[in-house]
Formats: C-alpha cells, structure tokens, sequence
C-alpha cells in the first residue's frame, strides 16, 4: 500500500501554493535545515535531557530568555497546547478558583479538566461590526476578582487568533495586587519582540507565565514552542514537573535545534529581516485597503473594545454579505492562496517574515479580482457566532468524568453539555463540558454548520444528537 500521507505532502510541498498559513517559515522559504535524519538522536552522552536541563539544552533555552526577554524559557515540543495545559495545572489546584477568559484556546479548557481548577469565566468585548472578540477589559477582570478575591490565577489569551492585544500592563497591575499569577496565551505574538512596530510583549507587560508558539509566527516547525517565565509569583518547580507531565519523554532534537535555530536567526538577522517584512505588511495592507466587499480589520479599533493594540501582521477581512469560507475556497481553488483560517464571516492570511514579495503580489491581485466576482449574496449576521456567556453548572473535570448520554441536539435545552463543540477554526468552544446547553448555543452551532463550517470535539458532529450528563 502506498504511503499516501507522505505522497500527497510531497506533491503539494512542490506545487504552485502559496501558504498564507503557520508554520511561519513559510514552508521552508525562511529556514532550513541540514541532514534531518542525521540529527534525530535521543538523549545520548553530550546532549542533556530536556526534563532535567543542565548542560546544551539549558544553555539553548537561556539563550532563548535572553533574546524573549524571559527570567526563564523552557522549549515545549507539544505546542502552546501543552505549555498551557502545564501553566493551568501548575497554578491551580483540585477546587482553586482560576479567572479565565471564555475566549481561550481549547487546551485552556484541557488544562482545566487535568487540573480540576474551578474557572470563572470573563467575556472578551466584541468589535463592533467584524463579529470578532476583541481584548479583555482590566475592568472585567476587577470585578470578577471582587466576587472571586480567593482566586488563584488569571487566565487570558492576547493577542488573540485575529490579533486584538488586551491591556495586559493593567491587567498584571491587577492580578499582582490581589496576590494571582498572570498567565497569557502568547501563541499567535512570538514575533512581537523584533520590532517595535508591533505591539509589546506579554512579558514586557508583566505578565508571569506567557506561552508562545514560534511556529505560528516565526521559521521554526510545526509544534515548536516557548513556555517564558519572570519573577516568583508561582512554583517553578511544579511547573517543571507539570511540563515533564504533558511533554514526551522522547522530546525531538529536531524540534529543540530548530527553536535554538531560529533564535540565532533572530539574533543575527531579525533586525534587519523584520524591517522588510513591516514595510511589506504595510504595502499589502495599503493595496487591499478599498475592496469594496471586504472590509480590513485596522488600527481604528485600537483604545475600543478592551483592544490595546493590534498585530498589523494578521491580514483579517470580513464581509457583510458574502460567506467569507467560499471566497477563501475561490482563494485557495483559482490562486493556490491557501489562507490561516476562513468562518463565514471572515477570512485571516497570517503573514511572517518568512513571506516573499512575490506572495505579497500573488495575494493582492487575487483579493482584487475575488472582490470583484459575482457570489450568491448572503446575510452574513456575523455576530450571530459570538460565544455567549456560559452558565457553567458543573466544574469541567466533574463533566468530564461524569456518565454521558446522547440526546436530540435540537431538544438539548436546559440540559448540561458532557462535551466541547468547538466551530473550527477558530477553535474557542461554543461549550465545553459542565455547560448549561442553550438556544444561543444551538443557533450558533446550527449557523455556523449551514455556512459550511466545521465542528469539532462532538461524538456526533453532524449535530443530530450531543452528549449531556446523565
Ligand atoms: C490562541 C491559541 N492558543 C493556543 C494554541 C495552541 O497552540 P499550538 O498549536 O502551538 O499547540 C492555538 C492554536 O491554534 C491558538 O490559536
């Protein structure tokens, strides 16, 4: 039989696409790397051990502080994904209270269940007219310490997916004086250090953990990730053993290399790399800025909707009447512009620095004549998917290991979610386990699957049944 998985990447890794997705190296335009098979070792003499750190992989992972500017930087080969799941588990304990933005990343929500972590959750802003979250308000996070003084840790994503950076200088301001560790989701903002046309980092901002996934954004691998560190807010040694807990014990060399790899190229060569890419960001932003039926998510809505700054390196467009999934299938079909990520009311091309002019070219033109096409017009309600507030009724560890059934999803009502139902992308739960199940809930999930979206975490995704605690 043959290998087809393998077959069909060498194919499409040689065909004419153009990848406005991550990795940020740009399938290989932005890095590369010698002899592969050579270098994948184990932890033989001379090479360390990534669960116990005291010789070159310590001193790669210094390096890499240095350049972050963490106190301390662990490699996480499992993605942002485990470093949060870690970071949840480290800070909380079975029943201890954890502040946690309703937006976060699935693993958010993993490392909820692991945990057994109690949340209370707090709801981003919305951005007027996108359908989009927006950042989380320092006042938001006041008053649910004010019902919630015994928490022990807030939990935020910024940027988000679509590039919205909260105030996370007030919002550490905050957590330190009420005695809780910070921890910010940093997966999509591993670029902002290396140039300060991009908003500050989380660290800068006094956050305590900060997770970022290098490979989103910068040349570096699939999975290849940073868990940072400052200051002693939190037990660093049970965060050691948290990460031991969720990372393989066979960590890659590949991986490893390929973060101390991409932090010498950021040493050497950031600087100057990143002043090309923010002027081409700006060029492509300046070309697409008056389609007529997409609209450029800009700096406008920065001082709104508990929105900071912004990422100028997401490229989001929304639309009022054209279901954005078809125009990034258009994209993707009739220009091999395969974008991050497409909902029905809007589409995102994730830059890096890794990007080449001719990209840039291939993607304005492209956009010009797909705004100029004729599609089946729609009413593209897009706030109709943003996530309502959630009634949680049962801690999600609870739900989870609770007896599950399955029941008619359009007479779920009322009832408790014994699962996630997460619209992928961009991947933020409509509700997770533990969750009272309402019209909301339905009527997004419904929307969002007759857009030809996609739904994930359900045993029964074509949205018949949904599973509900017995
Ligand atoms: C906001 C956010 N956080 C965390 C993650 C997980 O990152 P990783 O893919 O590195 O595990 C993602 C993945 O898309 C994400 O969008």
């Amino acid at each position: 039989m043959a290998a087809e998985l393998y077959e069909k990447l060498r194919e499409h890794s040689k065909s004419h696409v153009y990848p406005f997705h991550m990795p940020g190296h740009k399938m290989g335009r932005g890095m590369d790397f010698d002899n592969i098979w050579g270098m994948d070792i184990t932890e033989i003499d001379g090479f360390d051990n990534l669960h116990h750190a005291e010789g070159i992989i310590l001193d790669a992972q210094k390096k890499c502080a240095q350049t972050f500017g963490a106190e301390k930087t662990y490699f996480l080969v499992n993605g942002s994904s485990c470093g949060l799941m870690a970071a949840v588990f480290a800070c909380c304990n079975e029943k201890d209270k954890i502040i946690v933005a309703r937006n976060c990343h699935k693993s958010v929500f993993s490392g909820l269940i692991i945990s057994g972590a109690e949340p209370v959750y707090v709801m981003p802003e919305n951005i007027d007219g996108f359908g989009i979250a927006g950042g989380i308000l320092p006042e938001t996070i006041e008053k649910a310490i004010e019902e919630n003084s015994d928490a022990k840790a807030i939990m935020i994503v910024s940027p988000t997916f679509e590039g919205a950076v909260s105030d996370v200088e007030k919002i550490a301001e905050i957590a330190h004086k009420n005695n809780m560790v910070l921890i910010v989701d940093e997966a999509h903002g591993a670029h902002f250090k290396f140039n300060d046309s991009f908003p500050e980092t989380a660290l800068e901002m006094g956050a305590d953990i900060v997770i970022q996934s290098i490979h989103k954004t910068l040349p570096a691998p699939t999975q290849v990730s940073l868990l940072h560190t400052q200051g002693n807010r939190f037990d660093s040694v049970r965060l050691e053993t948290c990460l031991a807990m969720v990372q393989s014990s066979s960590p890659s060399y590949i991986f490893m290399a390929a973060a101390d790899l991409c932090r010498e190229y950021l040493d050497t060569k950031g600087k100057e790399d990143f002043e090309k890419y923010v002027q081409n960001i700006e060029y492509l932003r300046n070309s697409i800025k008056y389609l007529k039926n997409f609209r450029i998510l800009d700096s406008d809505i920065v001082g709104k909707y508990g929105i900071k700054d912004i990422d100028r390196g997401k490229i989001v467009l929304s639309s009022e009447n054209i279901n954005c999934i078809d125009a990034a299938d258009i994209l993707a079909k009739k220009y091999g512009i395969i974008l991050e990520m497409s909902c029905p009311g809007h589409f995102a091309a994730m830059t890096s620095v890794s990007d080449t002019i001719d990209g840039y070219e291939r993607l304005i033109k492209a956009l010009k004549e797909v705004d100029n096409m004729d599609f089946e017009k729609c009413i593209n309600r897009k706030d109709m998917f943003l996530i309502p507030k959630p009634k949680v009724i049962v801690s999600p560890r609870e739900a989870f290991n609770r007896q599950k059934t399955s029941v008619d999803f359009k007479n779920s009502v009322g009832k408790i979610a014994a699962e996630f139902a997460i619209p992928y992308p961009p991947g933020i739960p409509v509700c997770t386990p533990g969750e009272e199940i309402t019209e909301d809930v339905i009527n997004i999930l419904e929307k969002y699957k007759a857009f030809g979206g996609e739904i994930i975490g359900m045993k029964h995704n074509n949205l018949e049944k949904i599973q509900i605690l017995m």
